[in-house]
């Protein structure tokens, strides 16, 4: 007899459904497993063998057929062990086939029938529900992240014993019930960090909220321990609140990662992450045979914080330029090509040479070519992507005594930076972006028009700085942010002059 169970698999971040078929037929006793199978799901013939057997079923001793199509998609993963059981179950008429109709099944086994945990829950329910299917079983721990996604029942189960209770009589179980929006909301009221720790630096905490409000890259450089990583640190306490549809499709990327906390339901807070200058290209950017999200599809969405951005590696820097782009990465393999998210804001830190001084000569003993040296092992073309360059001086004595009451907190300054977030949803709302700094040369053309005052002062500034095509460009963007916190309809000489400050540094250390 046949048993036919949906399940599903997941490719890049977005869930595929799987068919599970099991026939029983007479023949030698035999457990075949078939379909393009990575080897975890084939030790899965184990499992459920001894979890049904403990469960109190009777295998009998025939020939078991396990097929997974469709065959040409590779299957991966420990969460095809339910769906077989069940499978199995229906094959051999003891549970009819009508009972799993519109359902999706998954969920790794135990020995003892006990359903553990699985990694991607999230995205294969939203798969199913993509598809109209109309309820799905999960293991009881993914219960509260599968039903974030909504038009869809999901039943969250704790062993084998109730998932076929269930199906003889779904009558008796509620689905689980969450409010998404709600639950959103409940992670941001997390708090702990705050912009008003940090004392002085005004200049920097300013580029740091234009960075925040147009989702600019940033590189603070300055002597040790002026704040620059204490600044870093915060940005996602000022950068504006996800949305639901974000907060989703970052869930998605730690679910499949297994970095869900089995408590949390929703990532509801813009990720900070800091890999140290010694990550691997392929930590960075996701890979491995059986490709996984690196730290640039952990931080989509929030900030990827380079410190100390000279020791990196120049392969693991030279590998961001093209995500930088195009806020995705794409991983082909030989079995298929998968697709992450990497929309990340870039923040980086750097000393200005090796002894971390300069140009403060009574401390730094560098020569000029010492520092060219320090600074030249940055690429060229990574820097042209960093939009904002500041300075953070070592902070004076009068700055760090007891005036942190003074300090404008993250929440005055996230308020301001929505604003301006808001001015630029509503411009874009017909172009595929969301920020200043994901115009294209085009938009800004239609978006950034200068006046006859700001060309010159730009045309100055061009002829003076020996300015590249793309530094020109990003000009004009942070200046567009700066007059969207400036509540500016159009650009300004002041928002033009203010954006070009952000530039001299790199004219003078890099020219
Ligand atoms: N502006 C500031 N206001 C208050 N405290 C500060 C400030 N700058 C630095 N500090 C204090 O100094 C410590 C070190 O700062 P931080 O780690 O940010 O320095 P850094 O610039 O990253 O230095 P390095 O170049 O060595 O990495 C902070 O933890 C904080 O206690
Ligand atoms: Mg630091």
């Amino acid at each position: 007899m046949l048993g036919y169970v949906l399940s599903g698999t997941v490719a890049g971040i977005e869930g595929v459904p799987v068919m599970v078929e099991a026939d029983i037929s007479d023949g030698l006793p035999q457990f075949d497993m078939v379909g393009f199978l990575a080897s975890e799901v084939k030790e899965a013939r184990e499992r459920v063998r001894t979890a049904v057997k403990n469960t109190g079923f009777f295998l009998e001793p025939r020939r078991y057929t396990i097929n997974l199509s469709p065959a040409d998609l590779r299957k991966e993963g420990n969460l095809f062990d339910l769906p077989i059981a069940i499978a199995v179950l229906i094959g051999l008429g003891i549970l009819p086939q009508n009972t799993v109709d519109d359902c999706m099944i998954f969920g790794e086994l135990g020995l003892d029938g006990s359903i553990r945990p699985i990694n991607g829950a999230l995205p294969l329910v939203n798969a199913a529900a993509g598809n109209g299917i109309t309820r799905c079983i999960v293991p009881r721990d993914n219960g509260l992240e599968a039903s974030v996604v909504e038009d869809i029942d999901v039943f969250a189960l704790s062993t084998l014993a109730e998932v076929t209770d269930y199906l003889l009589n779904p009558e008796k179980y509620t689905p689980v019930m969450t409010d998404a929006a709600k639950l959103l909301s409940d992670q941001q009221e997390e708090v702990g960090e705050d912009f008003s720790d940090i004392n002085g630096q005004t200049a920097a905490k300013r580029a740091t909220t234009i960075a925040a409000a147009g989702f600019h890259n940033i590189l603070y450089i300055g002597p040790p321990g002026s704040g620059k990583s204490m600044m870093a640190r915060r940005i996602p306490t000022i950068l504006p609140q996800l949305t639901l549809s974000e907060a989703i499709e970052l869930t998605k990327i730690y679910s499949i990662c297994g970095l869900l906390p089995r408590q949390k339901a929703l990532i509801g807070t813009r990720p900070f992450r800091s890999p140290h200058h010694t990550t691997s290209m392929q930590a960075m950017t996701g890979g491995g045979r059986v490709p996984r999200p690196g730290e640039i599809s952990l931080a989509d969405r929030g900030v990827l914080f380079l410190d100390e951005l000279p020791e990196f590696n120049n392969s693991s820097l030279e590998v961001l330029r093209q995500p930088l782009e195009d806020r995705q990465i794409v991983l082909a393999r030989v079995h298929g090509t998968y697709r992450y998210p990497a929309d990340f804001q870039l923040v980086a830190a750097m000393n200005p040479c090796k002894c971390g001084y300069y140009p403060d000569r009574s401390k730094c003993s560098c020569t000029p070519a010492d520092v060219a040296r320090y600074v030249g092992r940055i690429s060229r073309p990574l820097l042209d992507r960093i939009d904002l360059c500041v300075e953070m001086p070592r902070i004076e004595y009068s700055d760090l005594a007891g005036v942190s009451e003074k300090n404008e907190t993250s929440a005055a300054i996230r308020q301001r930076v929505e604003r301006a977030v808001n001015i630029q949803k509503e411009r874009y709302k017909n172009e595929k972006i969301l920020f200043n700094s994901q115009l294209s040369a085009r938009l800004i053309e239609k978006y950034c028009p200068l006046g006859k005052a700001e060309r010159e002062v730009l045309g100055q500034a061009f002829e003076a700085m020996n300015l590249s095509a793309r530094a020109y460009h990003r000009i004009i963007k942070v200046a567009r942010t700066i007059a969207d916190l400036d509540g500016a309809e159009r650009i300004g000489v002041k928002h033009i002059t203010e954006a070009i400050g952000y530039r001299t540094y790199d004219r003078e250390v890099w020219k």
